[in-house]
Parts: C-alpha cells; sequence; structure tokens
C-alpha cells in the first residue's frame, strides 16, 4: 500500500486567541473530557523519556490525574521508563485524539507522586490489576509467558483472603508542565497551533506556525 495517497483534511474545529483559557491546564481538562466522550481511549497518552546518553524512548501510558501540579500517570519504578526518569527527568507526553483533530503536547519534569496518593490509587485498582504490579518485572526479559502466568498464580496465592497491598517498587508520576501546545487541525495544513510557557507566576501563550 502506498502511504503517500493517504490524505485527510481537518475541518471539525477551530482554536482561536478567543477560545484560550489563562490556564493550559483547565484546557487541556476540557479538551481531554471532549475526547473523552466519543472513546475511553482517549486517556492514553504517548510518553517519551530520555536517556542519560540522551536516546529517546517512547510508549504509551494512561493519564490518570491532571491538576494543577500537573499530570499524572502510575507504572513500574524499575521500569525502562522508570530508570530514564530517575537519570533524566525531563520527559514529554502526546495526546492525539483523531476523532477531533486535535493533539496536545505536554513537557516538563518528572517527579515521583506522594507516596500516599499511590497507595489511595493502587488501592482503587481492580484486585487482578493489583495482583499483575506484584507479577510484573517491568521491562525485564523473560523466558517464556509460562513465567508471567506462575508468578500470577504465585502472588494471587500468597494475598489470598487478604488486601494486596501497594509494591514499593510501583507508583505514581507527576509530568510538571512547563510547555503545553494545543494542536487543532484545519483545512489545507493551515493547521492552529498555541504553545503556553510558564511567564511571571502565571502562563503565557503565543501562535505558533503550522
Ligand atoms: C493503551 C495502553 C495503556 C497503557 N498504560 C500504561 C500505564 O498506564 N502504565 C504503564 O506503566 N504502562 C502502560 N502501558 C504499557 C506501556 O506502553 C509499556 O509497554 C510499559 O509501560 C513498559 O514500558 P518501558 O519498558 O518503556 O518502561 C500501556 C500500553 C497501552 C497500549
Amino acid at each position: 500500500m502506498s502511504y503517500e495517497a493517504v490524505r485527510k483534511d481537518y475541518v471539525k474545529h477551530v482554536l482561536e486567541e478567543s477560545d484560550c483559557l489563562e490556564n493550559p491546564i483547565e484546557m487541556l481538562e476540557n479538551w481531554l473530557n471532549e475526547a473523552l466522550k466519543e472513546t475511553q481511549d482517549a486517556n492514553a497518552m504517548t510518553l517519551t523519556t530520555v536517556s542519560a546518553e540522551g536516546k529517546p524512548s517512547s510508549r504509551v501510558v494512561l493519564i490518570r490525574k491532571l491538576d494543577e501540579r500537573g499530570v499524572i500517570f502510575y507504572s513500574n519504578y524499575s521500569s525502562k521508563k522508570a530508570s530514564e526518569l530517575k537519570e533524566n527527568p525531563n520527559a514529554a507526553v502526546n495526546f492525539f485524539w483523531p476523532w477531533v483533530e486535535r493533539q496536545v503536547r505536554v513537557e516538563g519534569t518528572v517527579i515521583k507522586l506522594p507516596e500516599a496518593e499511590s497507595d489511595a490509587y493502587f488501592k482503587s485498582r481492580p484486585r487482578e490489576s493489583q495482583i499483575g504490579a506484584w507479577a510484573s518485572d517491568q521491562s525485564d526479559e523473560m523466558t517464556s509467558r509460562d513465567q508471567l502466568e506462575k508468578r500470577f498464580q504465585e502472588v494471587t496465592q500468597k494475598f489470598e483472603n487478604k488486601d494486596v497491598p501497594r509494591p514499593e517498587f510501583w507508583g505514581g508520576y507527576i509530568i510538571q508542565p512547563s510547555l503545553i501546545e494545543f494542536w487543532q487541525g484545519r483545512a489545507s495544513r493551515l493547521h492552529d497551533r498555541i504553545k503556553y510557557e510558564p511567564f511571571e507566576n502565571r502562563w503565557k501563550f503565543k501562535r505558533l506556525f503550522p
């Protein structure tokens, strides 16, 4: 198949300066909520981390909370992304919502979520997901699928009739934004782009060429 002929014009919405809120986190929340009306997959975002040697690496994670501190997601603290974040806290996330022809990019530095919040979220997860977190040495190589299934059974037995505690190696991260960009697809590739950056204790936005 030739990908050169795959084309589409973006015509659904516009992004005017007058649509831009003072606080881009509120604006991201509005866009996310709109996107979620179509499908719950809208909470998926591509997270890029960079190793100490400067090699980037991307994968999808789910946004679990958005507040004044930034974008919150959960993961394994021994995974590849976690070891990269430990060496280099700079990260970026990208949302793409084709059904509203929108993209949002967030760049910033990452810190761990306070443990009490990770505990509370872990507690709210389905039991199978809690057990799954214990069973997985995320990003490590394994010998076969059986190894994972066996671990899942072992952990299930270990915590039978007990609450599953949060593993120390699993928890949340906050991406503290230093840049948030809203992209709205427009006709003829004349897309709208609005970039927010912090300025004197508030946010300032600028329009970018598409
Ligand atoms: C839709 C979707 C949602 C995902 N959500 C998460 C998540 O919230 N946290 C997570 O650690 N991995 C999540 N993953 C798995 C990651 O993409 C990735 O495979 C895993 O975190 C290991 O990444 P790493 O080896 O780069 O650390 C998700 C994958 C998909 C496709």
